[in-house]
């Protein structure tokens, strides 16, 4: 028999079972092949004893329609800069490349398909150029890898976002209010620009267009006569004003990433102190957009991507990130699928199209 190894890496997404779940069944109608998955990503092959179950159709069956990853995942377990907690209390960063690769030719799996986004693909090369037979799948709700077209779960954190939206709008109407409302978005502000385009909003920010505070209020103002009005607003968590910062929480141990977060606020003292007189509230998402059912487009794509992925591997087709391109499921190479990354450009079609239904971006 044939063994292949699932894990699912970095922040989850909604669809994220309904790849492992077609990958398992595509799987099943060769007969020789078996499915494995490691628990919490790479934690499962370094952790003694090992976690590393097996995906029989009990394990699978119907899971496409939950949010989560039955494999569980983590963002703090990157092989190659690997957390270590140190006596002091400090945690140190190591490369640990070499000992999963030792372990995982140990285990002598015929395929590794690693499920994440950017930073787990890059992983997947670097196991590729050590000898893995590893095939990628990419994962974001983020939608920020440029080597596919969509990435599944974005529409769902979309769809989320603009269900949120639509409530916020209704009672900022009521009260006369300013509503903002923080959505994810680290470097790439993909989900403000769809929900603002779905949601109405007067005023969308994003990391890559940084806003002049001055012309938000001068749209607010536009939105209030007599000193009645409403205006809504979607702010990406890592938009920053000009010559400004992003707005981060604390850092966490054993995170490559500093957290972001509170940009809603900070948006809301600068609006005050900038002279803007109508009553703001702020809403953050947060994870919200993260969780439960994926929605159709999200579940098609990732049976599709796990269906592919699954057949490279049959195929012996390795060092591939499987993705969706020109309307049809294909693959790149992990080189290209990780040379760069896909942020929203200011001449981009939506971003246009945005402007022309009067949705500010404060540039
Ligand atoms: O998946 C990426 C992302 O959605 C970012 O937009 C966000 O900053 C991050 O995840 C938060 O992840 P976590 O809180 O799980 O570390």
């Amino acid at each position: 028999m044939k063994k292949v190894l699932v894990l699912t890496g970095g922040g989850d997404c909604p669809g994220l079972n309904a790849v492992i779940r077609g990958i398992a069944k595509r799987a099943r109608k060769e007969k020789n092949w078996e499915v494995f998955g490691s628990i919490e990503a790479f934690n499962g092959i370094f952790n003694e004893p090992q976690e590393i179950i097996k995906l029989t159709s009990a394990k699978t069956a119907g899971i496409h329609i939950r949010g989560g990853t039955i494999l569980k995942t983590t963002n703090k377990s990157n092989p190659i800069n690997f957390p270590m907690p140190q006596k002091d209390g400090s945690v140190k960063f190591v490369d640990r490349s070499d000992e999963l690769v030792k372990k995982l030719k140990q285990l002598n799996f015929d395929a590794v398909i690693n499920i994440g986004g950017d930073g787990s693909q890059k992983i997947s090369k670097v196991l590729f150029d050590k000898g893995i037979p590893v095939i990628g799948v990419p994962k974001t709700i983020d939608n920020d890898l440029s080597a596919t077209d969509i990435t599944f779960g974005f529409q769902t954190a979309v769809q989320i976002a603009t269900d949120s939206f639509d409530k916020l709008i209704t009672t900022a109407e009521s009260h006369h209010r300013v509503m903002i409302m923080e959505v994810m978005g680290r470097d790439a502000g993909w989900i403000a620009l769809h929900t603002a385009i779905a949601g109405g909003a007067e005023i969308c920010l994003i990391p890559e267009i940084p806003y002049d505070i001055k012309k938000l209020v001068k749209r607010i103002d536009l939105r209030y006569k007599n000193g009645r009005g409403f205006c809504n607003i979607v702010v990406a968590e890592g938009a920053k004003p000009k010559n400004g910062t992003m707005t981060s929480s604390k850092g966490e141990k054993g995170s490559e990433h500093v957290r972001l977060g509170g940009v809603a606020f900070q948006l809301s003292k600068q609006l005050k102190d900038a002279g803007c007189k109508a009553e703001i509230r702020e809403t953050v998402l947060g994870h919200i957009q993260r969780g439960g059912t994926p929605v159709a487009f999200d579940r098609i794509l990732a049976s599709l991507y796990g269906v592919k992925a699954m057949e490279l591997a049959i195929n012996g087709e390795f060092g591939k990130m499987v993705c969706f391109k020109n309307n049809t499921v294909t693959y790149v190479s992990l080189e290209e699928a990780t040379r760069e990354s896909n942020f929203v450009k200011k001449d981009n079609y939506l971003v246009k199209a945005a402007k022309g239904l009067g949705i500010t971006f404060g540039d």
